[in-house]
C-alpha cells in the first residue's frame, strides 16, 4: 500500500516514526514544539508564533536565520558540484576553505581534518591523538583523560572522555584507559560569579597525580572544553586552562580542546584558545563553523603533528580515517560563506561587545525565586535553578517549555538555562529575553 506524502506545506500528521535525539518523545508527541522556518532572531511555531531564539539553534547559528549570503553559496554549490569524493580525490573548496579556517586559527595549528558534526570531530582528534604517537615510536601512549561533566558528543571515544552519567551509563565499558579530572563547578566558591571564577585553577593539578599514578609514558592525550557549554556552562577559573597546559606541556601529552561550541566568536574571539591565552595541540570544532546551515566539523591540529604525520609514517595514506562525507561541497560552501559573513558583519566582535549588556541583564534575574547561580562568558549566559527534591531537571524542563510559550527558546541542561542567542541580537531582545524568563522563573515553583 502506498503511504501518504507529506510534503513541506502541510503538518505532519504522524509523529510516531522520528524516535527523536536527546527528547522525551512521549512527551513531545502528546504535545509537540515545531519550528517551521525562520529568519534572523526568530523561529516560527507550527502555531504561527514568533519565537525569540536564545540558543541559537542548538548554540550553532551565530550568524542567524536566513542569511541570504550563505543561503545563495549554498543553492548555487548545489547547481555546481553536490558531491565529490576526499579519498585519493578532492575538490577545490575543501582547499580553500581549509587555507581561510588557517587565517583564523591560532598560529601554527593550520592542518584541518574535516567531519560532518562535533561528535566525528572529538573522536578524529583522539584517534589523531593516539596515532600520532605511535607513529612517532611512543605507542604506549593510549590512556586519554577527559572530565566530570565534559560533553563531547555521542560517539564511544566522546562518551569515553565525556563526564555526563547519562550519555555514559547505558552504554556498556566505553574505551578502556580513561580517566577523569574534576569538574571545576562549585557553587559554593563561585556562585554569582561574573565571569570567569577566581576559585579552582588547583584543580588542574589533578592531572599530575593521574600521570604519577600511571606515568606519562602512558598517557595519550588530555581532552577538555574550554568552557563546559551543554552540561549547563561551567566557566574556567582563572588560569585553569594555563595549569593544564603547563602540566600537559612538561610531559608530553597532548592538550585537546573541545570548541565545538566556544569556537567561532562565541567567547568574543575567533576560539577559546584565543580568549584564555592558551594553545592546545588539537582542537575541534564544528557548529559555528557552517552556523548549522549544513553539517560540518572539522579538527585543526599543529602543524607539527601534521608534518609527524607526513615524515614519519611509511609512504601511502597516513592516516586511516575518514568519512565518505569529509569536506561536502555543499557544507564547504557553507562555511565559506559563513566566515565571510562573521568578517563583513564583525560578528564576534558584535559578541564581544554585546557580553556586558548580557552579564548585566542576566544578573539583575539574581532575586528570583529557586535562582542558586547566574554565570556567563563571552555571549553565553547560564540561570541555575534549584532541583525539586528528587525531581532533578523537572524544573528546568518546566522553564523551557513555559518560556515557549511565552515566545523564547532556551536550551536546559538538567536545571540549569543556558542562554546562547545569535550574534545579530539587539540589547532590545536580550532584555525581552529577560523578561520573558523573567516571568517564567516566578511562575513555576
Ligand atoms: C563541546 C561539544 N563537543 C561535541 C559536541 C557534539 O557535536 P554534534 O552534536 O555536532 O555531534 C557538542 C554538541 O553540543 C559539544 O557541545
Amino acid at each position: 500500500m502506498n503511504k501518504p506524502l507529506t510534503t513541506a506545506e502541510s503538518q505532519p500528521n504522524d509523529l510516531s516514526q522520528f524516535w527523536m535525539p536527546f527528547t522525551s518523545n512521549r512527551d513531545f508527541k502528546a504535545a509537540p514544539r515545531m519550528l517551521v522556518s525562520a529568519k534572523g532572531i526568530h523561529y516560527k511555531s507550527h502555531d504561527g508564533r514568533d519565537i525569540l531564539d536564545g540558543s541559537a539553534g542548538l548554540w550553532c547559528v551565530n550568524i542567524g536565520h536566513g542569511h541570504p549570503k550563505v543561503v545563495e553559496a549554498v543553492k548555487a554549490q548545489t547547481d555546481t558540484l553536490e558531491f565529490a569524493p576526499s579519498f585519493q580525490f578532492a575538490q577545490p573548496l575543501a582547499f580553500e576553505l581549509a587555507q581561510k579556517l588557517s587565517g583564523i586559527t591560532p598560529d601554527g595549528m593550520d592542518r584541518i581534518f574535516y567531519t560532518n558534526s562535533g561528535s566525528e570531530a572529538v573522536d578524529t582528534a583522539l584517534k589523531i591523538a593516539l596515532a600520532y604517537h605511535r607513529i612517532r615510536g611512543e605507542g604506549t601512549r593510549t590512556r586519554l583523560i577527559g572530565r566530570e561533566r565534559g560533553y563531547h558528543g555521542v560517539g564511544f571515544g566522546g562518551i569515553s572522555v565525556g563526564g555526563m552519567v547519562a550519555n555514559r551509563k547505558f552504554f556498556g565499558p566505553l574505551i578502556n584507559g580513561v580517566d577523569h579530572l574534576p569538574h571545576t563547578h562549585n557553587l559554593a566558591e563561585q556562585a554569582f560569579t561574573k565571569g570567569q571564577p577566581t576559585w579552582g585553577a588547583h584543580l588542574a593539578d589533578e592531572l599530575e597525580r593521574m600521570v604519577a599514578l600511571h606515568d606519562a609514558s602512558n598517557i595519550a592525550a588530555v581532552i577538555v572544553e574550554p568552557m563546559a557549554g551543554s552540561t549547563g556552562v561551567l566557566v574556567p577559573p582563572e588560569g585553569y586552562l594555563q595549569r593544564l597546559r603547563e602540566i600537559t606541556a612538561k610531559h608530553g601529552i597532548l592538550l585537546i580542546f573541545d570548541e565545538v561550541i566556544t569556537g567561532f566568536g562565541r567567547l568574543g574571539t575567533n576560539f577559546a584558545a584565543d580568549r584564555f591565552g592558551v594553545k592546545p595541540d588539537l582542537f575541534t570544532m564544528a557548529k559555528g563553523l557552517t552556523s548549522g546551515y549544513v553539517p560540518m566539523g572539522a579538527v585543526a591540529a599543529d602543524n607539527k603533528i601534521y608534518d609527524t604525520f607526513m615524515s614519519e609514517s611509511p609512504g601511502g595514506i597516513e592516516l586511516f580515517h575518514g568519512y565518505t562525507y569529509t569536506a561536502h561541497p555543499l557544507a564547504c560552501a557553507a562555511a565559506m560563506a559563513t566566515l565571510q559573513v562573521y568578517e563583513e558583519e564583525s560578528l564576534f566582535q558584535r559578541a564581544a561587545d554585546l557580553s556586558p549588556h548580557l552579564e548585566d541583564a542576566i544578573h539583575s534575574l539574581k532575586d528570583l525565586p529557586n535562582v542558586i547561580d547566574i554565570r556567563n562568558i563571552g555571549l553565553v549566559g547560564a540561570i541555575e535553578l534549584a532541583p525539586r527534591d528528587g525531581a532533578p531537571g523537572a524544573r528546568g524542563m518546566e522553564a523551557c517549555i513555559k518560556a515557549y510559550e511565552a515566545g523564547l527558546m532556551v536550551r536546559v541542561s538538567g536545571d540549569v538555562i543556558a542562554l546562547s542567542p545569535p550574534f545579530i541580537v539587539e540589547k532590545s531582545q536580550i532584555d525581552e529575553m529577560m523578561d520573558i524568563l523573567s516571568k517564567v522563573i516566578k511562575a513555576i515553583d
